[in-house]
């Protein structure tokens, strides 16, 4: 008997598991549904065997309610760009392959593996520009710029190309905003270009960390270069195979690996700074002087090397400053807790996300001569955009000031339509901002919208109104509605929205 019921036991709970099992599985796949369902709920649906497009990877559509920011932000960069005595220049999108072997660098990522690339129809190797300063520097020879009184400043802004792994903050469509002075070697072009960006980052409210390290001149570069070598020769088997092949094209470039075995090497690795020949040093003694003198506030950051080949001396990167993640991994407590929404829960994860640069640049003294122009020195840098308005969204910054209508124009019928067409643009000459829909026909359809618009008065034209020659005038807030004539419109719109 014992043994028969210990054989029984067995089974039962088998039988248990298994239906706790299915009924898992059945929850999990009825969340994966609901899941594909949120998912694909906005979409289109797709039909079989019919070609559906499809946006490529790595390419984002910007859609209105966020080309208000774009727009936004290149105003003000463009309005803070003049008054610091930048002149906007425009270079074409497709230049010839050699111009980025030679200044961005054989062995930087950017040309090794990341450039859009292919032979015209004339058998020309081109690529799609993965950075604007070789173009502007190729510009600058070319147009005989070095005639004009130097140091000449010019900012651009534009879509680049790199092919990269695609991920958060890291598209093969970005859009940078580029400054670039030409023909100084002072120290203050350097903290000028800091404070420029301390400036705009102050205008948006945006928090941002400022790096900056020197990367000396290719002789002090030499000494530092056997140094790195002999340090990461000793443990080359740690280090990821990119960084292990890094170390016979170019070992500074190891300083940029994210790897987390390789970042570890790094922060014992020996620093730049302590290699640097005294007129370097000079230089960027008189940076951080510079800085100093006008309060901004900087970190120094001896592994900042940046990764593209043309960079002297003084180079600079801008970090987004987020708040350190609570130890019990939540932002959110007690009764609170309970309130968790998913949006809630998506904004926590893009709060504690790891952060992408949002701009970097540096002095670049030898790349005009490398090029085949005179010796030029030169500084300059970009912002990425993307980035910054992906940050404007996480940091919740309210950027932009309402322009909402104050008014709606609704209509009702045919001949109202019309009349309704020809007030609009009597009102938007007179410059009232004016919401309308007149592809509805439906009175209340137009009122919901003009509830959503949160319009102060709606304006409303029916068949009666236009034979009286008339026009209802309501007042959304008390609902109130009041006949007034249509010649005698714009001076009571000016009277009730003074
Ligand atoms: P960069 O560091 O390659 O420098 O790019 C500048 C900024 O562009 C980055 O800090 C980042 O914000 C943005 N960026 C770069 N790659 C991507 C990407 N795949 N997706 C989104 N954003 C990206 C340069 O391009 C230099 N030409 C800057 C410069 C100007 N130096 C001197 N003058």
């Amino acid at each position: 008997m014992m043994k028969k019921k210990q054989k029984r036991k067995p089974k039962i709970k088998l039988q248990k598991t298994k239906k706790i099992l299915k009924k898992s599985k059945e929850i999990k796949k009825n969340k994966f549904k609901k899941l594909k369902t949120k998912k694909q709920k906005n979409k289109e649906p797709r039909k079989k065997g019919k070609y559906s497009p499809k946006i490529l990877r790595g390419m984002k559509d910007i859609l209105p309610e966020e080309t208000k920011i774009w727009d936004f932000v290149c105003k003000r960069l463009t309005e803070l760009a003049e008054s610091y005595g930048f002149q906007k220049i425009e270079t074409p999108v497709l230049e010839e392959r050699a111009l980025f072997e030679k200044s961005t660098g054989l062995s930087s990522d950017i040309v090794e593996k990341q450039m859009y690339q292919f032979t015209d129809r004339g058998g020309n190797s081109v690529v799609m520009r993965p950075e604007f300063t070789p173009g502007i520097v190729r510009s600058y020879i070319e147009q005989g710029m070095f005639n004009l009184p130097q140091p000449i400043k010019f900012f651009c802004f534009g879509p680049l190309f790199r092919y990269e792994r695609p991920q958060a903050g890291r598209l093969r469509q970005l859009h940078q905003f580029n400054f670039e002075v030409l023909g100084s070697a002072k120290p203050v072009v350097d903290a000028q270009l800091i404070l420029f960006s301390q400036a705009f980052f102050n205008t948006l409210g945006l928090k941002v960390n400022i790096q900056i390290n020197s990367l000396g001149c290719p002789s002090c570069r030499k000494s530092y270069r056997s140094k790195l070598m002999n340090y990461f020769r000793a443990k080359q088997k740690w280090l990821c195979p990119d960084c292990q092949r890094r170390l016979k094209t170019n070992p500074l470039r190891i300083l940029d690996c994210q790897n987390p075995d390789c970042r570890e090497l790094i922060t014992r690795a020996p620093q730049l700074v302590d290699d640097l020949c005294s007129e370097c040093q000079s230089h960027f003694v008189k940076v951080l002087e510079y800085l100093d003198e006008a309060n901004v506030i900087y970190k120094l950051n001896p592994y900042l090397v940046r990764g593209l080949d043309y960079y002297t001396r003084t180079v600079f990167e801008f970090w987004p400053e987020r708040p350190e993640k609570p130890i019990n991994d939540s932002l959110l407590q007690g009764e609170e807790e309970k309130k968790i929404t998913n949006e809630l829960q998506e904004k926590e994860k893009e709060l504690f996300s790891s952060p992408s640069a949002l701009g970097g640049g540096g002095r670049y003294d030898n790349l005009v001569e490398s090029l085949g122009g005179r010796l030029t020195p030169a500084a300059g840098f970009a912002y990425g955009l993307d980035r910054i308005i992906e940050e404007i969204k996480i940091q919740d910054l309210k950027v932009l000031k309402s322009k909402s209508p104050q008014i709606f124009l609704a209509q009702i019928g045919e001949v109202a339509c019309r009349r309704a067409l020809k007030l609009f643009e009597d009102l938007r000459k007179q410059g009232f901002k004016v919401g309308e829909n007149l592809a509805k026909d439906s009175l209340k359809a137009q009122m919901e919208m003009a509830n959503k618009l949160g319009v102060k008065l709606t304006l409303i034209l029916g068949q009666q109104e236009i034979l009286d020659k008339t026009i209802i005038i309501r007042d959304m807030h008390s609902g109130n509605q009041e006949i007034v004539d249509q010649e005698k419109i714009i001076k009571e719109l000016k009277k009730r929205l003074k």
